[in-house]
């Protein structure tokens, strides 16, 4: 009966997790999934955080469902730390927000909102991105189209070309953009770019659909949202996911958002019910634990205080990293330009190295980063960045 079905030949972020845990070399290093990890290498549990979860344990409470669009704490939370927490469309009534399951989560309630309602739309996604941007919406029968973006050659981006394309665009079309820290890249528009972006979405009529998952590892919470927030001042109708995955360091909760700012008050009632019903539908109502936490740190005025300062911590402590890995690969191979490493933002830096060469520091060195020559940076620390970089120059001369 099931002999028809296809293998699934695994996802290459998850699946290289899965390889890296069954590596039995002692010096192996995991530089694939975009986890923060901190410098002993575990993974943090921030001490907002574990306030919040002390206030949710003492006295343990009885789980009810959730409402369909989630905690209301948690979808001002998002909406505070996407728009501002003045943000005059919020006080208009203007943005239909739901908590959603991570921010993939939220990109399938769109990715589903999108194939319903504006059936004929595509969706354009930067060249390259982060591959569940297209699985998500090819599996919402939503036809994905690429736009250009890196240069390989320059390490940077085809800024020109790709406002080109945009022109060629139809009216309601969809671009997935990310805000900030650029998954794979790490390559970030300036200011002064996302304007031109934005003008040219305004002129063509294109639907914006901001992913962003990193807010806080790039400059600062806020210039981190300049994009959403300058689509905001001009007007544009928007879709925004957002995952708390990174940034509150409670990846396995699965806590995100999707805010979708409309026109009229009329047009944001209209798209909350919408959701609402997708919700329904796909997994009727989110879970509540992180919910719960994701209320707590954002709506309590010390909490929140404190996640920002832990936020800036682990950026901080990405961008020694990096300075640290330019400067030894440099002394290494003094011929070669490695500024790229201290130009990226977020998480990730996308290093050029080719499939071979990132087959050759698995299986020779036990250095794990995905086959696109992404390296997750936030895996590297004071113990084993020299032996990162020793590898990286060895597979890099030969
Ligand atoms: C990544 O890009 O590594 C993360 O967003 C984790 C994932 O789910 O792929």
């Amino acid at each position: 009966m099931f002999e028809r079905i296809d293998y699934y030949a695994g996802d290459p972020i998850l699946g290289l997790m899965e390889k890296y845990s069954a590596d039995n070399n002692p010096n192996k290093v995991n530089l694939g999934i975009g986890i923060y990890y901190d410098e002993n290498g575990v993974l943090p549990v921030l001490d907002c955080v574990k306030t919040a979860e002390a206030r949710i344990a003492d006295p343990i409470a009885p789980r009810p469902y959730l409402p369909m669009a989630g905690l209301p704490g948690h979808r001002k939370g998002c909406q505070e730390l996407l728009f501002g927490k003045d943000s005059q469309i919020l006080q208009d009534g203007l943005v239909a927000t739901i908590a959603t399951i991570g921010g993939s989560g939220a990109l399938k309630v769109g990715a589903e909102f999108i194939h319903e309602w504006f059936p004929q739309s595509k969706c354009y996604v930067s060249d390259p991105t982060w591959g569940n941007h297209i699985a998500i919406f090819e599996g919402s029968d939503v036809e994905v189209g690429k736009y250009p973006y890196y240069d390989k050659a320059n390490s940077s981006i085809k800024f020109d070309e790709m406002i080109a394309f945009f022109e060629t665009l139809n009216k309601n079309d969809v671009i997935l953009l990310h805000p900030c820290c650029h998954n794979p890249t790490g390559l970030d528009l300036t200011q002064a770019q996302w304007d031109t972006v934005l003008n040219v979405i305004k002129a063509r009529e294109l639907i914006p659909f901001m992913d962003i998952a990193y807010q806080g590892f790039g400059e600062d919470m806020d210039s981190d949202a300049y994009a959403i927030r300058k689509a905001v001042e001009m007007g544009l109708p928007l879709f925004v996911s957002n995952s708390f995955s990174k940034n509150l360091s409670l990846y396995g909760e699965r806590v995100g958002g999707l805010s979708v700012v409309c026109l009229t008050v009329d047009e944001a009632e209209r798209v909350f019910g919408q959701l609402n019903a997708m919700v329904r539908r796909i997994y009727s109502s989110p879970p509540s634990h992180g919910g719960h936490v994701v209320d707590i740190v954002m709506n309590d005025e010390a909490l929140h205080e404190q996640w920002v300062g832990e936020v800036y911590a682990m950026r901080d402590r990405i961008k020694a990293m990096r300075l640290k890995l330019k400067s030894v690969l440099e002394a290494k191979i003094p011929n070669r330009n490695f500024d790229y490493i201290t130009r990226q933002n977020g998480m990730f830096s996308f290093t050029g190295l080719t499939p071979e060469q990132v087959e050759r520091l698995q299986s020779e060195y036990g250095i794990y980063m995905v086959s696109n020559s992404r390296m997750c940076v936030a895996g590297l620390n004071t113990s084993n960045i020299d032996y990162v970089a020793n590898a990286m120059a060895d597979v890099l001369k030969d």
